[in-house]
């Protein structure tokens, strides 16, 4: 089966994400396509798309909103799964606020993603410009402040089993039919 996993990636680190998913796809023996979605056109040829984003100010990158707004009707008829990536997951209880509160599901609701996850993500305070630095501690909704955020939280065991879930998901006959939250 042909997938394509599509990021959105302001310093790399869900980039990295969506090449670790590539890489279990692969051994899973599913022909991938891992590239940013700036760079792609529409998803045909494609039997799953794999979207993930970074959250900036509480919510998806402009280029992953732009990819599905302009590719909607082709999306629409696929199977998708949708991932972010963040640090509001490292607080109690931030799993779930990010789920339903990053992800902008009025921005394509014939999408209807098989499931939906949140991963903790990355901040190297040092590689940030000031103007991100000012933008992420102001726009940060967290119940503590960003600051002490500083360092790579990605928790691998827990992005490879949801794509695990996802391959095996995918590998049976009726896999995109059912909508459901994932538990990370
Ligand atoms: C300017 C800026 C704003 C951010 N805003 C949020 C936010 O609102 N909520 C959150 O949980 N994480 C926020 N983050 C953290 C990023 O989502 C996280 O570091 C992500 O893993 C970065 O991925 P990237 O390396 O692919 O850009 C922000 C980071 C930056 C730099």
């Amino acid at each position: 089966m042909n997938i394509l996993v599509g990021y959105a990636s302001a310093h790399g680190s869900t980039a990295e994400i969506a090449r670790f998913m590539g890489a279990i796809f692969q051994e899973h023996h599913f022909q991938v396509h891992v590239a940013d979605v700036e760079s792609l056109g529409a998803a045909d040829g494609y039997a799953a798309v794999i979207l993930g984003s970074a959250i900036h100010a509480g919510t998806i990158l402009p280029s992953m909103r732009t990819y599905v707004r302009r590719h909607k009707d082709d999306l629409t008829l696929k199977s998708v799964y949708f991932w972010i990536a963040c640090i509001r997951v490292i607080e109690p209880g931030g799993c779930r606020h990010a789920r339903e509160n990053y992800i902008p599901y009025e921005i394509a609701p014939g999408i209807n993603p098989a499931r939906v996850a949140a991963f903790s993500g990355r901040v190297e305070l040092a590689e940030l410009q000031p103007g991100e630095r000012w933008a992420l501690a102001l726009d940060y909704d967290g119940t503590q402040p960003s600051e002490p955020f500083d360092g790579d939280y990605r928790d691998w065991d827990a992005i490879r089993a949801w794509t695990l879930e996802v391959a095996a998901e995918l590998s049976t006959p009726q896999s995109s039919s059912e909508s459901s939250i994932a538990a990370n």
